[in-house]
């Protein structure tokens, strides 16, 4: 689906030049985020931007920031991000209009899981890597969310077959959680985020000009090659169903 759009691993091409390339109803589908995140601003406060500084995340904030909306930002910034990823947030944090928070995991928690399951329990098995990004993404991300009544995400419908069904206003735990989640970008193509980012000259992640398509933690991301899905550079030594790290797994 998504490896027609990368051409060649050795062009030094940017990734602007490589993906833009907006689909026919792509002003219609601009038109119908820009009012799901005005709602989102009007009706469903206190609301905020799950941001991983990837690309779908990077489109989010402009629009948020363009718009002036009422929707601040937070980042889990797990200690195992790329250089090149802190770097984005940190000119990020000096751009932005809207509030950039970060949330970091509780340092003892971290230096005790490496401690005791080691620096690369990651790859040891499915429960240590969960277990890893309970430490270091789902803790802080449950702080992140506490008292938020909704929040935005960048997920989208065509990148991988466990969210081919993300719809654009996701209800499913307002009745556990009271908390709404807006995908506004469910519907793009890559083609069209990088329209917008390529159009209005969004600041993005250098990685993606290294066939990053799909950017997390240092140790689980690595660039893929032709022919890969777009999430196959993401915990690639797992089987696909295990590939979620639990920030968007429906219990
Ligand atoms: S993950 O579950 O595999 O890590 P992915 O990287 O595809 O998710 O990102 C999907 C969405 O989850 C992003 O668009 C963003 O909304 C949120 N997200 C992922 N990682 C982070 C992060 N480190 N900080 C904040 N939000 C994140
Ligand atoms: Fe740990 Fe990898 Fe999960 Fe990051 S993605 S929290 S390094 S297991």
């Amino acid at each position: 689906m998504t490896s027609s759009l990368i051409s060649s691993r050795n062009a030094p091409v940017k990734a602007t030049e490589q993906n833009a390339k907006a689909s026919p109803d792509f002003a219609g589908k601009l038109a119908e985020t820009q009012a799901l995140l005005q709602r989102a601003a009007t009706e469903f406060t206190p609301v905020t931007q799950a941001s991983s500084l990837g690309a779908e995340d990077v489109v989010i904030t402009h629009l948020i920031n363009s718009l002036q909306l009422d929707i601040p930002v937070f980042v889990l910034e797990t200690g195992a991000l790329h250089t090149e990823t802190l770097a984005l947030l940190e000119r990020t944090q000096a751009h932005s209009q809207a509030p950039i928070k970060v949330y970091r995991p509780v340092s003892e928690s971290v230096i005790q899981f490496v401690r005791e399951k080691g620096q690369d329990a990651m790859y040891q098995s499915i429960d240590l890597r969960k277990a890893c990004c309970g430490v270091r993404k789902m803790e802080p991300l449950a702080r992140a969310l506490t008292g938020q009544r909704a929040w935005i995400t960048g997920l989208r419908q065509e990148q991988s077959n466990a969210r081919a069904e993300v719809p654009l206003l996701d209800e499913s735990e307002v009745a556990t959680k009271a908390l709404y989640k807006f995908n506004p970008l469910a519907k793009w193509t890559w083609g069209d985020v990088w329209h917008y980012i390529a159009t209005n000259e969004v600041d993005y992640n250098p990685l993606h000009d290294q066939f990053f398509p799909s950017i997390g933690c240092a140790p689980c991301t690595r660039a893929i090659s032709l022919g890969e899905e777009f999430r196959a550079g993401r915990w690639w030594w797992e089987d696909e169903a295990a590939k979620e790290c639990g920030l968007h797994v429906k219990k």
